[in-house]
């Protein structure tokens, strides 16, 4: 298996990229959802600095993945697949990519314009360009607490229609971003 894609699967760097960004949004929603619930102190902000500090690691991981799927082309559809499966796929992916880089910078932007770095785990922060404003603050706080509710859905889509693949039509699609096809 080599580090590239091939036209018949993902290689090392995809499949590694792809599992890695996607354990880090699973853990990015359960922080900000459990967060939100809680009373302002102590607890509720040492969540939120671990939330951005993972969130600030996978926007660099989501980058070098954008970088990559340029460098190396995914695998295209498997055999077989009908016609509005395979539009609907793409519309998927497409629509996670889109959904999840607006989150990124929504969250980079409600931190930045709240006039704080991004953090990384207390080692360094970050310091975007972008003047303290309190308005604009509670415009990306809006979209940051919209635009997670059309990702999980569409992360719900997607590995059902992976598992999908897996379980019911039994083709190599959840295979080939695993352990690889034979
Ligand atoms: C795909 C990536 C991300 C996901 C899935 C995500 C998810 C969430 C969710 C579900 C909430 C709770 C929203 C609510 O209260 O309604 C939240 C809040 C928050 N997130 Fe994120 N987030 C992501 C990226 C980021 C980034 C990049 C940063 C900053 C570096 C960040 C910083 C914050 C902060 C500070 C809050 C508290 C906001 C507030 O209510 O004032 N997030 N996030
Ligand atoms: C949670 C966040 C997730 C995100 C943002 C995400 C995003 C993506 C994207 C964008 C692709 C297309 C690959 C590319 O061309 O770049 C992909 C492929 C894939 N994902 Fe995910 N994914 C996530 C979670 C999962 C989970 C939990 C599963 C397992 C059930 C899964 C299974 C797959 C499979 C099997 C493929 C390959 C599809 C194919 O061969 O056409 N993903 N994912």
């Amino acid at each position: 298996m080599g580090l590239k894609n091939s036209s018949e699967q993902f290689g090392t760097v995809a499949k590694y990229l792809h599992w890695l960004v996607a354990a880090g949004i699973l853990i990015l929603l359960f922080l900000g959802i459990e967060q939100s619930d809680m009373e302002r102190g102590d607890a509720r902000t040492y969540i939120r600095f671990i939330h951005a500090s993972l969130a600030t690691v996978v926007f660099m991981l989501m980058t070098a993945r954008l970088v990559w799927r340029f460098v190396s082309p995914p695998p295209g559809h498997p055999d077989g697949i009908p016609g509005w499966q395979r539009m609907s796929t793409s519309l998927v992916h497409w629509g996670l990519y889109i959904c999840v880089f607006v989150q990124l910078s929504a969250g980079a932007m409600l931190t930045a314009t709240g006039g704080k770095g991004l953090p990384m785990f207390g080692f360094f922060s970050i310091w975007l360009p972008v003047e303290e404003d309190h308005d604009k603050h509670e415009w990306w706080e809006g979209i940051h607490g919209f635009m997670w509710r059309p990702l999980a859905a569409l992360i719900t889509l997607h590995v059902l229609a992976a598992l999908y693949n897996h379980f019911v039509i039994k083709n190599d699609v959840l295979r080939r971003m695993t352990i690889g096809t034979k």
